[in-house]
């Protein structure tokens, strides 16, 4: 089976393919590179000892995508690109929705002219907004109280993939509701490599251990939970990467699907910011300097998934902890202090 992998130069879609290869999976890479580099790509073939094709290019852009689709035979597509800045989603909306909607009906609309009907799209927790309880459950309402247009674009893609799908069975879907995705490759050879001061925890913690940054800011410790700080779930972004294996081979044995299956990728453990920080620094030892502020804009004080339909329906759970994810990001940001950019 091949699979086309858009936004495999990124975080996720690296670890991806590394995974896709493991499973016997074959990857043609479209990226436009707007967020990541070709070394990334580089060094996962380093890992894999294998050349996997790349083709620079964007989601937006038909007539390279039906290039793409004329020159490789491509059986099912993970669908990773898109912009994922929370904050700069609520400066730049036209720019995110353009992006991640826009580009997400091109690619629909080329697969359906070579019938390629097989996608797995990477959607997040931010579609349930402010959950009604916790754990999360995939039936739960989502679209309400979304703070940003980075949030409302995973739901209206989500909201027409349902569309699609009941317009015509033979489109096999999964979106996968990310939850937080954190670690790296044990290697240390790939990670998580933000723009500029990262916005997320795990990323900023590592940047304060390696001494790019002074101290961690706490946003808010009068949540109700327990000890204050906000509560998520965490996932190692190889056990998510098996998750999209798990997907594949899900899509493969059915012969239609009537609607998109929807699967929350999480471990189903909720960790406070403070049992971050702890179990970093017990990783790492180093101790990570923090000060207490005030809660950010749009926070949400208790997030973490049900995950008894992915060990269900596709077989998958995570296999990390915690202190695996803090050893791996720890590894990756220790080694490539300057992210990719330093090689
Ligand atoms: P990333 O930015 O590292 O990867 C996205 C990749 O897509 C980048 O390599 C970028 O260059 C590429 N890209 C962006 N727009 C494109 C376009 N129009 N055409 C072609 N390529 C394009 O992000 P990631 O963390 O690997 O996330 C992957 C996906 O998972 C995204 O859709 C993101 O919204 C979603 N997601 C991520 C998280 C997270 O915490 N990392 C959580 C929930 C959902
Ligand atoms: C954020 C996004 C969400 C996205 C998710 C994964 C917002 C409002 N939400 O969620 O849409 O799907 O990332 O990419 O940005 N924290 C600190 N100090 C920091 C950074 C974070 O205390 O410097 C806290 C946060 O308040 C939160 C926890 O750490 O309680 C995790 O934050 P983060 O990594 O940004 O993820 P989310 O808030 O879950």
């Amino acid at each position: 089976m091949a699979v086309l992998v858009t936004g495999g130069a990124g975080y996720i879609g690296s670890h991806t393919l590394i995974e896709l290869h493991k499973a016997g999976l074959e990857s043609i890479v479209y990226d436009n590179l707007s967020n990541a580099s070709e070394e990334s790509l580089q060094r996962v073939e380093h890992i894999i000892g294998k050349e996997i094709p790349f083709v620079k290019g964007d989601t937006r852009d038909k007539e390279q995508l039906r290039e793409l689709f004329s020159n490789y035979s491509i059986d099912g597509v993970i669908h990773f690109a898109g912009l994922k800045a929370v904050g700069e989603s609520v400066q730049k909306p036209l720019e995110y929705y353009d992006n991640n909607v826009i580009g997400t009906l091109r690619l629909l609309e080329v697969m359906r002219e070579f019938d390629c009907k097989s996608i797995i799209f990477s959607s997040s927790a931010t579609v349930y907004g402010e959950p009604e309880m916790v754990p999360i459950k995939e039936e739960f309402s989502t679209g309400n109280g979304i703070t940003n247009p980075y949030g409302r674009s995973k739901y209206m893609i989500e909201e027409i993939l349902k569309d699609l799908s009941k317009s015509d069975s033979s489109w096999k879907i999964v979106i996968l509701r990310y939850f937080n995705p954190i670690g790296a490759h044990e290697s240390g050879l790939i990670g998580e490599d933000p723009n500029g001061i990262p916005n997320n925890l795990m990323p900023y913690i590592s940047q304060v251990a390696v001494g790019k940054l002074n101290e961690l800011q706490v946003f808010g410790d009068n949540y109700p939970t327990v000890d204050g700080t906000g509560v998520r779930d965490y996932i190692h972004v190889v056990d998510l990467a098996n998750a999209h294996v798990k997907a594949l081979e899900y899509i493969q044995k059915q012969d239609v699907m009537q609607e998109p299956l929807i699967v929350n990728a999480g471990t189903g453990m909720g960790y406070s910011v403070l049992e971050v920080v702890k179990a970093f620094e017990r990783a790492s030892g180093k101790k990570i300097p923090k000060k207490i502020v005030a809660r950010r804009a749009g926070d949400i004080a208790i997030c973490y998934a049900d995950v008894s339909r992915a060990q269900e329906i596709l077989g998958w759970s995570a296999e990390f902890d915690l202190e695996k994810m803090c050893a791996d990001s720890w590894n990756w940001q220790k080694k490539n202090p300057n992210g990719y950019e330093a090689s």
